[in-house]
């Protein structure tokens, strides 16, 4: 850990569940589990012995209700437990669960949970897990815009007063930068992930599907992140 450079918030778009169950012969359900089953371990060794501080999880986008109702309502079981029994880990690290996205469409069992992981970590002070959860990035512009917007007119902000601090305050959460976003799978896109804050992001887009992104594959992809020349617009 030592003298290694981490990002300080990294993002992890956890794609190829499906495409792993797939190949095995699996219903894409048991893709999804093997995923969750990953992820603990994954966290649990990101907490352990990295110094990343914040850790962006792509879970669940607002295009993904689009999916056919068994595979929607096994994921939502999914979180239920996970977040219930599975994240124990998670609060032993002493990190503090946050969620992103819009509470709407999700079935009152996933927000109770929500609740409580919320409300169970809100002291901890090791890191930050945000769960990015029925999130989509064109919707998070659009809620904070409306925030800002009725701040305005309600007359506790004035228009000139509105800065990136602003901004920064009225997304779902007010978090650092994105500094180094993994993509697993092979896919090269963001698919609506977080893009205010992935601004000056570095990525990688390793081809393992996320049930079989382990300790070594994150290594991996830190040490291109390590290799990369961030200048921020500046010359070097
Ligand atoms: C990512 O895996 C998990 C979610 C989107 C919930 P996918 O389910 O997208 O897996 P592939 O892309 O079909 O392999
Ligand atoms: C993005 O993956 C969403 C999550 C990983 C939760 P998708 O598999 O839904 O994205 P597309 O459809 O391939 O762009
Ligand atoms: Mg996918």
């Amino acid at each position: 850990m030592g003298n290694v450079v981490y990002p300080k918030h990294l993002g992890i778009i956890m794609d190829g569940n499906g495409r792993w169950a797939k190949e095995k012969g699996l219903n894409r359900s048991l893709g999804h589990k093997a995923g969750a089953d990953n992820l603990i371990k994954l966290l649990d060794y990101i907490y352990k012995n990295t110094s990343i501080k914040v850790v962006s999880l792509y879970a669940f986008s607002t295009e993904n209700f689009k999916r056919d109702k068994n595979e929607v309502d096994y994921l939502m079981k999914l979180f239920v437990t996970l977040f219930n029994s599975k994240l124990e880990s998670i609060k032993k690290n002493n990190v503090k669960v946050v969620f992103s996205g819009r509470r709407e469409n999700l079935p009152k069992n996933v927000l109770e949970a929500m609740d409580k992981t919320m409300e169970d970590t809100k002291y901890n002070t090791r890191g930050i897990l945000n769960i990015c959860l029925n999130y989509g990035g064109d919707y998070e512009i659009v809620d904070m815009t409306k925030k800002i917007a009725k701040q305005v007119l309600e007359g506790n902000l004035k228009i000139e007063d509105i800065t990136k601090e602003v901004v920064s305050k009225n997304l779902y959460q007010d978090l650092p930068p994105l500094d180094f976003v993994i993509r697993t799978s092979g896919e090269k896109r963001i698919s609506n992930f977080m893009i205010y804050q992935s601004s000056y992001a570095e990525y990688d887009f390793p081809d393992t599907y996320f049930p079989d992104f382990d300790s070594k594959c994150l290594e991996e992809s830190l040490d291109n992140y390590r290799k990369r020349d961030r200048r921020f617009g500046n010359v070097k």
